[in-house]
């Protein structure tokens, strides 16, 4: 009887430890941070095949997104409206003669996803 009571509640000693440590940290810088590093986790599994793995740009596929005029004046949300658009080849803006594509290729990118894609652009440019 006393070593289950005493099991349960050492369990929910765990259990209130467990809840402190992720109830607090969180939030502010650290969010930001952590932002930017799924954006690139993202970055690299959608766009590095045509924006090269930090964005640099590949010869005749995606342009380099460091120093980019075209991003610095966009806002987060123009951004991510241009990035769910793409620039189809058949565009008059469009340079290169080949796809941005709509979603940069990956139709399963979530509004979560694009919010921390282009944390990480806006570290490139
Ligand atoms: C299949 C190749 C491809 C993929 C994948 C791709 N892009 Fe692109 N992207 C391009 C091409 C090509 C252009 C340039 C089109 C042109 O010449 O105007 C471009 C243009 C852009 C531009 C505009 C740059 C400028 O200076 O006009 C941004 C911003 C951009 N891409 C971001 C992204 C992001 C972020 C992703 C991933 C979510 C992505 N792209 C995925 C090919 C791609």
């Amino acid at each position: 009887m006393n070593h289950t009571k005493l099991t349960a509640s050492v369990a929910l000693t765990v259990l209130a430890a467990l809840g402190v440590a992720c109830g607090g940290g969180g939030g502010g810088a650290g969010a930001d941070g952590g932002q930017v590093a799924e954006g690139h986790k993202q970055f690299k599994a959608t766009c590095a095949v045509c924006h090269g793995p930090n964005g640099e740009g590949m010869p005749k596929l995606g342009k380099d997104l460091n120093n980019n005029e075209f991003t610095q004046n966009l806002s987060d949300d123009e951004l991510v409206a241009f990035l769910k658009k793409g620039r189809p080849a058949t565009d008059p803006l469009n340079e290169r003669g080949v796809d941005m594509p709509p979603m940069g290729g990956n139709p399963t990118l979530t509004d979560a996803d694009f919010a921390q894609i282009v944390a990480y652009v806006r570290t490139l440019q």
